[in-house]
């Protein structure tokens, strides 16, 4: 039985089986790191605690309506095709040959812009739901291609670092995109990870644009050695090659003043004990790798103490790496379907 199938309850009554389908799912996304410092547009894992939640309903007319419910910052897109919930959806009901409409209610976790993957996360938690709700029976990995479909609306660009770990969860590895091909891999039990959210927000598609278009060998040795090490140290737990390797020559560089207080956040993480600290996405968010929770607690208020003495605002927390990913929450039965 597939998941989705799972949460179609069959009852019995006077001796008839009946099986009501869904006509709504709502689905957790979680947020996510991605480039991991030195893995640009190929690393990533899901974050706890903190995602979106979209419900599809399916309704009465033939179209596609989405709905923002609380936009916590920059005012989102309701335009199916410039919300990124909206490609993957129409995807999916293209795939499903159903002509019907759906309604598609976002409940934002966190806001768009911060580098936490929020354009993925609500891209994945649409198609997961749209599967369960069209009984479409793909797997999550098969939702991979339709989820990147909305990515593309955002950035534009298809990169699939916060798409991959958000719908898959653990720690993901895109290691070609033609075809797509994501390796998962789950990280040691007791690394953790600190999160600053400075006040403001970065356009991914801006910041990708502050970018080199070429890069010189000696760059991509180094780059390329912290990519193995940081995949080895994260497979043997090997915390020490895991710090060592949380380094990007390339990326980080470009991006870093686009973040004020960066250097200093970053500074202070370091000397706080943690693994390595770096610009999570496009940023503003920082990210930083660290063993244990006590330690990621010293090193978040280490940096956003620093921060405070720029006077720019904060937020702060601590997660381990979320395992599971996309996880569907309600579906709400119609027997009439
Ligand atoms: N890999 C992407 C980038 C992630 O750094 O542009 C954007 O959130």
């Amino acid at each position: 039985m597939s998941p989705q199938q799972a949460f179609w309850r069959t009852s019995f009554a006077s001796g008839i089986t009946v099986t009501e389908k869904p006509r709504s799912v709502t689905v957790f996304a979680p947020a996510s790191v991605s480039n991991v410092a030195c893995g640009f547009d190929v690393m990533g894992f899901a974050l706890e605690g903190l995602g979106d939640d979209v419900t599809v309903t399916i309704d009465s007319g033939r179209a596609i309506t989405i709905a923002v419910l609380n936009h916590l910052g920059s005012m989102l897109p309701v335009d199916p095709q410039k919300n990124t919930a909206g490609p993957p959806v129409a995807a999916l009901l293209k795939r499903s040959g159903r002509n019907i409409g759906v309604t598609v209610n976002i409940r934002k976790g966190f806001a768009s812009g911060s580098g936490l993957g929020s354009s993925a996360a609500s891209a994945v938690a649409a198609a997961v739901a749209c599967n369960a709700l069209l009984d479409l029976e793909l797997s999550m990995r098969e939702l991979l291609p339709f989820a990147l479909e909305g990515e593309m609306v955002a950035s534009g660009a298809v990169h699939a670092d916060n798409i991959a770990p958000s719908l898959l969860g653990g720690f993901t590895i895109v290691r070609g995109y033609d075809p797509l091909d994501v390796v998962r891999i789950t990280p040691p039990d007791d690394l953790w990870c600190a999160v600053i959210l400075p006040a403001g927000t970065i356009e991914t598609r801006v910041s990708r644009s502050l970018l080199p278009a070429s890069v010189p060998l000696g760059q991509v040795v180094t780059q390329t050695g912290n990519i193995a090490g940081l995949v080895a140290g994260l497979l043997t737990a090997d915390y020490g090659l895991i710090g060592r390797s949380l380094q990007d020559v390339i990326v980080e560089p470009a991006r870093a003043h686009t973040i004020a207080g960066f250097y200093k956040m970053k500074q202070a993480a370091l000397e706080a004990g943690a693994l390595g600290c770096s610009i999570s996405g496009s940023g503003p968010a920082l990210f930083a790798l660290t063993r244990g929770e006590h330690s990621c607690h010293q090193i978040a208020n280490a940096m956003g103490n620093a921060l405070s003495r720029i006077g720019t605002p904060w937020s702060t927390f601590c997660s381990r790496v979320n395992t599971h990913g996309a996880v569907i929450k309600t579906e709400e039965p119609n027997a009439a379907l």
